[in-house]
């Protein structure tokens, strides 16, 4: 690993470690280190909490609806934290009009709310479409009892509703590479969130980020955590294939922008 490499990580699990005490905290009145604000390796050891770095994140109106939305195991609220709502807002604000989100493992609903307020909140709802690929019931014996429940269901249909998405997320309950298949459009946003096993990341990126044209974001949920197969994919396919830039990490989304 490189020291740059070797930086970069430390500040990350930080970033990650910070975000993950953080949830009782408000981010918005804390210092938030990214990739992009890492002044220099001398300085990183120094890192201070007299500055916000919101250059990615978003706070919509229905922010504090949002954190408190179930998520994650045991019904709490911590699988998208705080500060991954506010960056997936952001992402969602990016897409144009006219074009498409893709999220791949939608579960009970909470990130593709925060995608969703962030596209209404730059004023571009109905003008883009949401597709939330999920195998919901259809997981029963395939994926953790909690992901296939009947209550999963009623949840993800309640909670997108309480932030008033309902009519503008189109469900796929199916595989991802069912859904991929059918797929015949470019994605603008395609956040991969379903099974985190190695190949299953992979077969995730190599299905669907040739819908994504230049211009276009991915993100990734659960990089730098115990689900390795997450990294694997990022660093020997996203980052080695050199198309992508403007990468950022904030709590476990890692995200980046198509350049070519
Ligand atoms: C970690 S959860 C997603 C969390 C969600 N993004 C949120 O906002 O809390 C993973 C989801 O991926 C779904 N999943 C797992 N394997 C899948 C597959 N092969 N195709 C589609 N969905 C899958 C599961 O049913 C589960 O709901």
């Amino acid at each position: 690993m490189s020291l740059r490499n070797c930086y970069q990580r430390s500040a990350l699990s930080f970033q990650h470690h910070w975000d993950m005490r953080a949830h009782e905290r408000r981010w918005s009145k804390i210092f938030i280190p990214t990739w992009d604000v890492l002044p220099s390796v001398q300085l990183v050891p120094f890192l201070v909490l007299s500055e916000v770095n919101v250059d990615k994140l978003l706070q919509v109106p229905e922010y504090e609806t949002i954190c408190q939305m179930l998520s994650g195991d045991h019904n709490g609220k911590f699988g998208i934290s705080e500060i991954e709502v506010a960056h997936l807002s952001w992402l969602g604000a990016q897409v144009p009009a006219g074009g498409d989100v893709v999220e791949i493992g939608s579960h009970r609903g909470k990130s593709i709310s925060a995608i969703g307020c962030g596209i209404r909140a730059a004023g571009k709802q109905g003008k883009v479409r949401m597709f939330a690929v999920d195998l919901w019931l259809k997981g029963e014996g395939k994926t953790f009892d909690h992901y296939a429940s009947e209550e999963t269901w009623e949840i993800f249909n309640k909670q997108i509703e309480s932030v008033g998405l309902h009519d503008f997320i189109q469900t796929r309950m199916m595989s991802s590479a069912k859904a991929a298949e059918k797929r015949g459009k470019p994605i603008h946003l395609l956040f991969i969130d379903a099974d985190h096993k190695y190949k299953s990341v992979l077969q995730d990126w190599q299905l669907w980020s040739p819908f994504i044209p230049v211009g276009g974001y991915v993100a990734f949920h659960d990089f730098g955590t115990r689900f390795k197969g997450v990294d694997r994919v990022i660093n020997e396919e996203v980052i080695a294939s050199g198309a992508w830039e403007d990468i950022s990490v904030y709590g476990r989304v890692w995200s980046a922008r198509r350049i070519k």
